[in-house]
């Protein structure tokens, strides 16, 4: 199984593709530029004092769709659509999994803030700009802190929350953020619950800025473990 990180330039992806890459996984980082996705591969190269490392390319956000048979989308709420129209006609049969939380700093405000959109969340923005296409829609990761993704050494302390309407899309979701070193995939239900999850984002965001921390994440109690 290939996953190919749109945007996985940034903080969000560049962690992920770290972590699934260094576990062995199938990963193809996206850019709209090859070059800057090549860049990033040779970041996580040099991060795992690596060269070549087989399981790992990079290419355009589209090349990269092409290939993959999951797509995680870490790009910013005001990037989503264009990211979105760019890779749309690649998707058909695939899963997108959705990294976006709805942050106020997205229009020009703080990331502790939250910000509604009309489709409920940013998730159901992404099922509602593909609508018409045969793409099934998860949501995770919206609550993993890129530098717990990035502090590779260390097992990430947290809880994630896995939201979707189509079972069998979820529980590949839910396999896949499992293979993340202590996070444990919880499934919330239908893809609308995100616009709960979504909202837990900038709360971090905010408890990592007032206890001075960079890695504040969330763990539900009572639940049987993986
Ligand atoms: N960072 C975190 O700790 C964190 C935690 C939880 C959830 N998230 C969510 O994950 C997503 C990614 O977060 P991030 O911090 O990684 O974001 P980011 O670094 O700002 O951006 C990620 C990538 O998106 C592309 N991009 C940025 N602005 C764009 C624009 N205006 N138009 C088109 N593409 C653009 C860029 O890739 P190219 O230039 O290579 O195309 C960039 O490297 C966000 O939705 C965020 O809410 C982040």
């Amino acid at each position: 199984m290939k996953i190919a990180i749109i945007g996985g330039t940034g903080d969000q992806g560049l962690g992920l593709a770290l972590r699934y890459a260094k576990s062995g996984e199938d990963v193809v980082i996206g850019s709209r530029k090859a070059e800057k996705a090549e860049n990033a591969v040779a970041e996580i190269e040099n991060l795992l004092g690596k060269t070549n490392i087989e399981n790992l390319e990079g290419l355009s956000n589209p090349d990269a769709t092409i290939i993959a048979d999951i797509i995680i989308l870490t790009v910013p709420l005001q990037a989503q659509k264009a990211t979105l129209d760019s890779i749309k006609d690649y998707l058909d049969g695939k899963i997108i999994i959705d990294a976006t939380a709805s942050l106020s700093s997205n229009i020009g405000g703080f990331p502790t803030e939250f910000i509604e959109v009309w489709e409920g969340s940013a998730a159901e923005r992404t099922a509602a700009i593909l609508k018409d296409k045969d793409v099934s829609i998860v949501s995770a990761y919206s609550n993993i802190c890129s530098s717990s993704l990035m502090d590779h050494e260390e097992e990430i302390d947290c809880d994630c929350l896995v939201c979707g309407d189509d079972d069998e899309s979820k529980l590949k979701a839910i396999e896949l953020v499992n293979k993340l070193p202590g996070v444990n995939a919880i499934d919330c239900g239908s893809l609308s619950r995100t616009r709960i999850v979504e909202k837990i984002t900038p709360l971090l965001i905010g408890l990592n800025i007032k206890n001075r921390v960079h890695h504040a994440g969330i763990r539900i109690t009572g639940l049987d473990k993986k």
